[in-house]
């Protein structure tokens, strides 16, 4: 079987993106799979060959020729963070050419990416949220208004972006503007969302041999002052899994991640983030193309739970080609 690994992607998110990319590649077993790493970049398509000498990608059937054989795909494995891989676009290009993918449908990806619109969707399920409020490109920015609803601190985020990219925790109403400005360069919608002072907890839910498992939740412990770049990726934070959160806790936190992942109806992978506060988890975002590199979180989570990364990711394919 030709399994096409995309990575790269469109967004900030590229350089991550490759790493989770490459892992797979690793991880994927060779007696099961034929492997093959994708790259879809905004200059190019091309599939590598085991040196990376590079070989364009027939958009039209996503299809690549190597040395003169055409090489088809039975299978795309999803490891593209931000657009287009995790807000639906891919996943509606595979669909259209009826090639099955890892990740969850166009629908589900387009709506989870969306902060704002995943948010709304989960409220009614009595999923508690942070106080928001939302702003487009060309919205008049009434400061007194927005901090009346959400106080302070705060944070500015942009509303479809990953890795905390276009992130602000805004301390006093002084800062507000440069944090609005500063989360437009990465989305033309933002979202304010009032602080939650509480117990950041992140946990994977995932299709694994045709259940849905909730995998060890991890408790993120940043030295920043949030989990921002630099805390996800140049070692300032600490995730801890299983997270020190007592039984009652880790239950509620477990039912609300599997709850957001069944009414979505969601399949593959994804990774939620909640604060919990008195008890209570609050929901942030979820994700549904996560890191994949050896540190990330979903795959810690996947070995606290005895799974090894080459079962994580072979069940992924398998599940797709069902
Ligand atoms: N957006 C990053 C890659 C994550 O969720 O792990
Ligand atoms: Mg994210």
């Amino acid at each position: 079987r030709n399994i096409a690994i995309i990575m790269g992607g469109y967004s900030s998110e590229y350089q991550i993106s490759i790493l989770s990319g490459q892992n797979v590649f690793k991880h994927l077993d060779r007696s099961r799979f034929n492997p093959y790493r994708v790259l879809i970049s905004t200059e190019k398509w091309v599939c590598l060959d085991d040196r990376d000498a590079e070989y364009p990608v027939d958009r039209s059937d996503f299809t690549t020729t190597i040395q003169g054989k055409k090489i088809k795909f039975h299978c795309v494995f999803n490891a593209i963070h931000g657009t287009p891989g995790e807000d639906g676009l891919m996943q509606a290009y595979f669909e259209l050419l009826g090639i099955p993918q890892t990740s969850c449908d166009y629908y589900q990806a387009a709506l989870t990416f969306n902060k704002r619109d995943l948010l709304s969707v989960l409220k009614p399920y009595g999923i508690r949220t942070a106080v928001s409020y939302y702003l487009n490109a060309g919205d008049t920015i009434e400061e007194d208004k927005i901090l009346e609803k959400v106080g302070l601190p705060c944070f500015v985020k942009a509303n479809r972006a990953g890795s905390s990219f276009g992130i602000t925790k805004v301390m006093k109403k002084e800062e507000l503007l440069r944090g609005i400005e500063h989360a437009f360069k990465e989305d033309e919608q933002i979202i304010i969302e009032s602080f939650l002072d509480g117990t950041e907890v992140s946990v994977g839910v995932i299709t694994y041999k045709g259940e849905t498992l909730v995998l060890p939740i991890t408790e993120i412990v940043s030295e920043n002052d949030f989990f921002d770049y630099e805390a996800k990726y140049q070692g300032k934070s600490q995730e801890i899994t299983p997270a020190r959160i007592s039984a009652d806790e880790k239950s509620r936190v477990e039912e609300t991640a599997r709850l957001a992942y069944e009414v979505l109806g969601m399949k593959g992978y994804s990774r939620s983030e909640f604060i919990l506060i008195d008890g209570v988890p609050h929901m942030l975002e979820m994700n549904t193309t996560p890191g994949l590199t050896e540190q990330s979180i979903l795959p810690q989570q996947a070995r606290a739970a005895g799974i090894s990364l080459s079962d994580l990711f072979a069940s992924a394919v398998d599940e797709a080609l069902k």
